[in-house]
């Protein structure tokens, strides 16, 4: 079974791919409604409603280097599996936003996985794109955005070594505050 982090990992390539330059990656857990709720967007290319509906197909991708694109099909199905739901939006020229819903005590459910190692792969690989990470719990709320940080660093650049450990900690601390389950 693919992590939750694996597949926020794949989704957001989808986004850099389609060139991207902010990508939203939301996570909230409400246990009240017993839902977990990833949603990312983008401001990227975007796809036409033919190209969308070939996007949720499983035999389908524009990448030539793989034949069957699984992305979008598999979240869909494994969110769907613990009872959840699946949402995709796009617009061409305005960007797409991804929706998926898992039932959070699902036995199902895959675990979230290296949430940590994934945002800072993201972040720290790219300096022209930017990326708003909200994760809410009932425990509270945290949110980085690296266009705030990219201001505080200066003349640092956010692919430099010495950054990522920064980040690493800062994303380590506050996601351990907040965290209720995995
Ligand atoms: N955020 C996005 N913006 C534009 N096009 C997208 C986006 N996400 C997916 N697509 C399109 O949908 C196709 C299928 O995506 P996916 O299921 O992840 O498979 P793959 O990435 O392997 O092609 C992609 O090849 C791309 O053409
Ligand atoms: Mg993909």
């Amino acid at each position: 079974m693919k992590d939750l982090s694996l597949h926020i990992l794949d989704i957001v390539q989808n986004s850099i791919r389609a060139r991207s330059s902010l990508i939203e990656i939301e996570i909230e857990e409400k246990p009240e409604q017993n839902r977990l709720v990833i949603t990312i967007s983008d401001n990227g290319s975007g796809m036409t409603p033919e190209q969308l509906k070939r996007a949720i197909d499983p035999f389908y991708t524009s990448r030539s280097t793989r034949k069957v694109g699984l992305g979008l099909p598999l979240l869909k199905q494994n969110a769907e599996m613990t009872g959840g739901s699946f949402r995709i939006e796009s617009e061409t020229g305005k960007g797409t936003t991804v929706e998926a819903v898992f039932g959070l005590n699902h036995i199902d459910r895959p675990v979230m996985g290296d949430l940590v190692g994934t945002l800072l792969i993201l972040i720290c690989s790219q300096e022209e794109t930017n990326y708003v990470f909200k994760h809410q719990t009932p425990s509270g709320e945290f949110e980085l955005d690296t266009r705030v940080i990219k201001q505080t660093l200066e003349n640092v650049k956010i692919t430099q070594p010495e950054v990522r450990s920064f980040l690493k900690e800062i994303l380590q601390e506050n996601l351990e505050q907040i965290q209720i389950s995995e």
